[in-house]
């Protein structure tokens, strides 16, 4: 959805690639600003993700993704500080986003069968708000901070 709207934002004429890391080939090589999109994994991006921006030198990088916890910007900001670690000083990120992303039903479930209720109950607590997001509020958002590069 992100990466749709990233297109949709800049334009389907502008993009020279759009897919996933393993299918990047000359397309991603013309593009003047990478739009690198991730789902949280362990507090960190996904590892076919890690690996395509180690290979990555002298690129633009927009950071972009989702998380299953999203109740503030700081944990957002950590997961980004451990996915801009993949990438070496040659290149330059010249944006982030996140916003809080769905999780799969199994998620649900495995957190139901908890023995601690309370933090069970937490935990459900942020299943169920995110199952609302990429909300249309998100996606506006991300739209912005696309468009605020062009
Ligand atoms: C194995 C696994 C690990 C995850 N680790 C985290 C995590 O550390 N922090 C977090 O906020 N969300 C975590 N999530 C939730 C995912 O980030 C969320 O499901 C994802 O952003 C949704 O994107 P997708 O629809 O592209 O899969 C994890 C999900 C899975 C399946």
């Amino acid at each position: 959805m992100l990466a749709e709207t990233v297109r949709e934002a800049l334009g389907q004429e502008e993009c020279t690639f759009f897919g996933t890391p393993d299918a990047a080939g000359e397309g991603v090589e013309e593009a003047e600003i990478i739009f690198a999109g991730f789902w949280t994994d362990k507090g960190n991006c996904s590892g076919d993700m890690a690996e395509f921006l180690k290979g990555l030198g002298g690129r633009k990088i927009f950071l972009f993704g989702t998380a299953g916890f999203g109740e503030n910007q700081a944990y957002f900001d950590r997961i980004l500080t451990n996915v801009r670690s993949h990438l070496d000083s040659s290149n330059t990120v010249v944006g982030t986003w996140m916003c809080q992303g769905k999780m799969p039903g199994a998620v649900r479930r495995r957190y139901e069968q908890m023995e601690d209720q309370q933090k069970a109950a937490q935990m459900i607590a942020n299943f169920d708000a995110a199952l609302a997001h990429p909300s249309r509020e998100d996606l506006a958002g991300l739209r912005d901070a696309v468009k605020i590069l062009l």
